[in-house]
């Protein structure tokens, strides 16, 4: 068996093996709410030791593109939930990326006001 398909720790967690899903945005998750589909798209990838999810908003102001996913309410912690489920049922782990889209973002995207410069 090659390096790549042994198993490995990282920390605590104890990896399937040594390839890592890099984050990559779907924008599949409608009003924010992490779906079926992406349950489904990330149980395909769980053959990897580590899926890193795609960049997840962790506030209202922080949404910036259509339909990514956020980690702020209860809807999306159970979408969520679902997703890692599918995903640990397979032998992956998974880690969230935090995306706060700052000023960038278009203000249809985001659910609140202006952010303000941070220099
Ligand atoms: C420079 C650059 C940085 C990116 N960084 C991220 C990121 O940190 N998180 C994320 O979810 N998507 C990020 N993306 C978007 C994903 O990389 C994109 O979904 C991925 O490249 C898949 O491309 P595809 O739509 O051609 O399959 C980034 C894209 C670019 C061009």
């Amino acid at each position: 068996m090659s390096l790549l398909f042994s198993k490995t720790t990282l920390g605590s967690l104890t990896l399937q093996n040594r390839l890592v899903m890099s984050p990559m945005t779907r924008n599949r998750a409608t009003g924010n709410i992490p779906n079926e589909l992406m349950a489904q798209y990330y149980a395909q990838r769980a053959s990897a030791g580590l899926i890193i999810t795609e960049g997840t908003s962790p506030s209202p102001n922080g949404l910036g593109y259509p339909r990514i996913p956020g980690i702020f309410s209860a809807a999306q912690v159970a979408g969520w939930k679902r997703v890692t489920d599918a995903v640990h049922a397979q032998g992956a782990k998974m880690f969230i990326q935090f995306m706060h889209c700052g000023r960038t973002a278009s203000v249809t995207d985001r659910k609140s006001t202006r952010l303000n410069s941070s220099h």
